[in-house]
């Protein structure tokens, strides 16, 4: 395994490009869910300077968080509320540019401005976790990235439990 990881390019396309294979090796082998997703979670935030990444999981009505990286954050959102409620409610992927815009949006830090989530599925086609990215800028989040984390969901459902 690698010790540690070696982000290379200037845009952020070459960055997504550089860390995925890296992501890839980094889970390979390794049997255990919540081993891999603590590694992916630390691998987006310092290969890509992230503030905050992290994973929900839909336990019964609610999200309960699940490992992250970056500040505290709050531990459960209901079906339907803030950005990942309603990613999970509507089965989508939603980049918010400017989250003071999206109705009703949970703050867990005063500082985030921008977010992605996607929603990420079981090898049954279960949504069972969401995906939660946010910048301290505005507008951080495109359709490259929408494409490169879709990827990266791709590989934790490949070792969903
Ligand atoms: N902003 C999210 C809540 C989770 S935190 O940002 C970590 C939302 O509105 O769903």
């Amino acid at each position: 395994m690698a010790e540690s990881l070696n982000v290379s390019g200037n845009s952020k396309k070459e960055k997504y490009e550089s860390l995925l294979p890296q992501i890839n090796a980094l889970i390979d082998g390794e049997p255990d869910f919540i081993a891999n997703l603590s590694n992916i979670m630390s691998a987006l935030k310092y290969g890509m300077d992230f503030f905050w990444v992290g994973i929900y999981f839909v336990k019964g009505n609610q999200l309960v968080l699940g490992p992250f990286q970056g500040p505290v954050a709050c531990t459960r959102i209901s079906l339907g509320k803030g950005v990942c409620g309603t990613a999970w409610k509507e089965k989508r992927t939603i980049i918010v540019d400017d989250v003071d815009q999206f109705p009703g949006h949970i703050a867990c830090s005063s500082l985030s401005k921008s977010e992605i989530v996607l929603p990420g599925f079981d090898k049954n086609g279960e949504l069972t976790f969401i995906l939660d990215v946010d910048s301290e800028v505005l507008a951080n989040f495109d359709e490259t990235d929408k494409h490169y984390l879709e990827q990266v969901m791709k590989l934790i459902s490949r070792c969903a439990n």
